[in-house]
């Protein structure tokens, strides 16, 4: 579908936008498994990077106070590591499921193509020029199919810095084991990657992410779909006219169809996005403070 359609298709639906509140649809988003993990993932980033700020800024007074908070800074190396194996379990079943699910349904070339592809592709390229277009003014709003080129790259840093920062967390993890096998400034190489890869993150996540989550206008104060796994039929429209027409037109729509969301899941959705929002702004602007 081109984006002409689609935006004809989505100003069309405007008025759906503004009747949500009565009879509102949901469709499926993210499976029950995805939410967990997500959740998993969110809670062992914010405690690894709480635990491990606090020695790269050990000498200011916040780092000494949250690390007190921590149990000292032995309790936030456990801390540390309890988060960071857990991170890596959840890392390790996700590349598993994902190729396991491929391989299982016969779609593999699915998983590297295709409109449920995680892997850029072209129409990316051209959604970025349309939406920087529209940003300035100068086009319509570009709408997507299943996922953005902002969603992509997201997942693209954390699996990449996956890599990175747990590769290089293993060897500061287990120095007398890796020490057997690499050389000596493998190890200072290793902490400073670490560290650095680690600002990155924490500066990436707790603001691009972060924003594209919560303070976008249309999603301002929070986006839920995440907690739900569920989206309004508004926002399908609205944001993903390009997926939602082609769910229509292969017949898959009516199956995706599911319950609004229970008011338990919303809540669950708003306190732990609402806690990570506070603990990662509050990092972020300690990062900036220490730095001056
Ligand atoms: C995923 C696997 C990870 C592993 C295996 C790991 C492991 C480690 C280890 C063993 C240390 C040394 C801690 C100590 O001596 O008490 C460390 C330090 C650190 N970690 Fe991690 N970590 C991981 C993920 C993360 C993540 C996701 C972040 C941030 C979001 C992070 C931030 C830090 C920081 C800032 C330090 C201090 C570095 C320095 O002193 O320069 N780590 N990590």
């Amino acid at each position: 579908m081109s984006i002409a359609t689609g935006n004809a298709a989505a100003a069309a639906v405007g008025g759906s936008a503004g009747a949500a509140g009565a009879a509102q649809r949901y469709y499926r988003r993210f499976t029950p498994v995805e939410r967990i993990m997500h959740a998993f993932l969110m809670i062992t980033f914010v405690g690894c990077a709480l635990s491990g700020l606090p020695l790269i800024y050990a000498e200011r007074a916040w780092a000494q106070t949250l690390a007190r908070l921590l149990g000292g800074f032995e309790g936030a190396g456990l801390i540390h590591r309890i988060c960071a194996f857990v991170m890596i379990v959840v890392f390790v079943s996700h590349v598993v499921m994902v190729f396991y699910k491929a391989i299982k349904g016969g779609r593999l070339m699915a998983m590297f193509w295709g409109p449920d592809s995680m892997v850029p592709q072209l129409q990316d390229g051209i959604d970025i020029w349309n939406n920087f277009k529209w940003f300035i003014g100068r086009g319509p709003r570009p709408q997507f199919d299943r996922w953005t080129y902002w969603e992509k790259f997201d997942y693209w840093a954390v699996f990449w810095g996956m890599f990175i920062i747990g590769g290089s967390g293993l060897l500061l993890w287990f120095p007398v084991f890796f020490s057997k096998l690499l050389p000596g400034w493998m190890f200072n190489i290793a902490s400073l990657v670490h560290g650095e890869e680690a600002l990155l993150a924490v500066g990436f996540i707790f603001t691009f992410h972060f924003f594209n989550g919560h303070l976008r206008p249309e999603k301002f104060p929070m986006d839920t779909v995440i907690f739900t796994g569920r989206i309004p039929e508004h926002e399908l429209k609205g944001e993903r006219q390009v997926e939602y027409q082609r769910l229509l037109r292969e017949g898959k729509l009516e199956a995706k169809e599911t319950t609004a969301p229970t008011s338990e899941s919303k809540w669950f959705g708003w306190t732990i996005g609402g806690i990570a929002l506070v603990l990662g702004v509050i990092t972020v602007v300690l990062i900036v403070y220490s730095i001056f």
